[in-house]
């Protein structure tokens, strides 16, 4: 072949991966938008419609994630860390087996039980995944299909105000929830991927004007505040009950740290000095060889990063995403500051001084809408800092949801009066210090898995994740 025709060949491999590209940014604006009703307002008719509509995002951006690779990337592992894409995406229709058709619908299993084992995350650890005799992406989908057909008419004709996993949809709900945590945990798999890019966004918009004078901090009033919730219907385990906790006065960031300022921590010699990491840190910094954020190298006096297959000067004004743990609190203690508890993360968010109350979300108790936060994969990176006024919390701070997880300074603990539901390996079999709490939500979780109660937790190693931070410091005596 000439060189033309292996050029033009090219040209028209470049050409279909375009309209590919562009068609999943038409898909990512389009059907990754979440319904607006509040969740709690929804009855009859109009839950199972709002049910149906949330399955139905959430299976459109499974198939997103996993028809933008071909077979043999779906069955490959690209990272230990993960699973094999085709894994996720069996693991998702397994469950809504498990929950729906067979717990709630009483139906038989659709596939041999050896099928159950395979895809049961305590069984297998990730490293393992690719060792084991998988459905085939063909036969994988199939089966999502299959699932996913029966549980549609199930809705159809389910009475949801009866025993508690199936009041107001709970089940369902948290069947949503788990297929967009696989969908977020697949959109990092496509991060840690090497190769040609595959997925595209269009970039957030600039911050607003207002971003450059906003203060650094805001002081939040010390007093109790409501925790957790009670009465939000899908809301998770480990969010409830509802409980007073006392706060003392205290400052916190009012936008997420950015890269800049996490590039003057390096640039200071930040990761050479053991001085700002304890000593667990200090140690996983050597061992792991610990330099910079991760995918982050520097070239010519620049910071690059490569993001999703693409290499690019990091923007100094977005907020730094995939630290770790340990990291984030070195960072804190080089700034002065520390990292904030998970009390005082949720009381930034939640509690409003007019009302002494607490929201569902920063802003209030509205569904979230792009207005709001960067959410939902609507863009496949942070928004620059100082973005969605219309997102901050009473007192002041923004981007508090969407963006980036930010780690907290606290282990994951049960609230008082916690109770495992609807199975203790939900989240009770990861209590206690071993795991960071991290909260908000990244760009790459969506509406229907966020809220301002919301957990997640994670090893203080991991910075695969969309993981960023903000600070925290002390009020003064007389403060607050
Ligand atoms: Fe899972």
């Amino acid at each position: 072949m000439s060189a033309d025709g292996a050029t033009a060949r090219a040209d028209g491999v470049q050409e279909v991966l375009a309209q590919e590209v562009l068609a999943q940014e038409v898909l990512a604006q389009e059907v990754l938008a979440p319904s607006t009703t509040a969740v709690a307002d929804l009855t009859g008719a109009g839950l199972r419609e709002r049910l149906a509509a949330d399955l139905d995002r959430a299976r459109r951006r499974t198939a997103l994630l996993t028809d933008a690779v071909d077979d043999p990337d779906l069955l490959r592992q690209h990272s230990r860390l993960m699973s094999p894409l085709v894994w996720d995406l069996a693991h998702i229709g397994n469950q809504e087996e498990l929950w729906l058709l067979r717990d709630v619908g009483g139906r038989e299993p659709m596939l041999p039980d050896t099928v159950d084992r395979l895809y049961d995350a305590f069984q297998h650890p990730r490293a393992d995944r690719p060792t084991l005799p998988l459905l085939d992406p063909a036969a994988s989908r199939r089966y999502v299909r299959d699932v996913r057909e029966r549980v549609l008419d199930l809705l159809e004709r389910v009475r949801l105000d009866g025993r508690p996993l199936t009041r107001r949809g709970f089940a369902f709900a948290m069947i949503v929830q788990h297929e967009q945590q696989h969908d977020e945990t697949m959109l990092a798999t496509h991060q840690l991927r090497l190769g040609a890019p595959v997925l595209a966004a269009p970039a957030p918009g600039p911050a607003p004007p207002d971003a450059a004078a906003l203060p650094s901090r805001v002081l939040v009033p010390g007093g109790r505040f409501v925790m957790g919730t009670s009465d939000d219907p899908w809301a998770l385990d480990n969010e409830r009950p509802a409980h007073p906790v006392d706060v003392p006065a205290f400052w916190i960031d009012t936008v997420p740290v950015t890269n800049d300022a996490f590039a003057r921590f390096v640039e200071d010699g930040g990761y050479a000095d053991a001085r700002w990491w304890r000593p667990a840190g200090w140690a996983h910094r050597q061992e792991a060889g610990l330099v910079a954020p991760l995918f982050w190298r520097r070239e010519g006096g620049v910071w690059l990063r490569r993001r999703f297959g693409r290499e690019e000067v990091v923007p100094g004004d977005e907020p730094v995403v995939h630290v770790c743990w340990y990291e984030a609190d070195a960072f804190a203690r080089w700034a002065g500051g520390r990292l904030p508890t998970e009390a005082e993360w949720e009381k930034a968010a939640r509690f409003d001084p007019v009302t002494g109350a607490s929201r569902r979300f920063p802003w209030g108790d509205a569904e979230p809408t792009s207005a709001h936060a960067n959410l939902g994969q609507r863009h496949l990176q942070p928004a620059p800092a100082g973005s969605y006024p219309d997102g901050a919390s009473a007192s002041g701070v923004r981007q508090l949801l969407g963006d980036v997880w930010e780690w907290t300074a606290s282990g994951f603990r049960p609230y008082p009066g916690f109770r495992a539901f609807p199975y203790r390996e939900y989240s009770e079999a990861f209590f206690g210090s071993r795991y960071k709490v991290l909260r908000g939500g990244a760009f790459g979780v969506d509406p229907a898995a966020c809220r301002a109660t919301f957990r997640n937790w994670d090893h203080p190693v991991r910075r695969q994740i969309f993981s960023g931070f903000r600070c925290a410091r002390d009020a003064a005596a007389g403060e607050g």
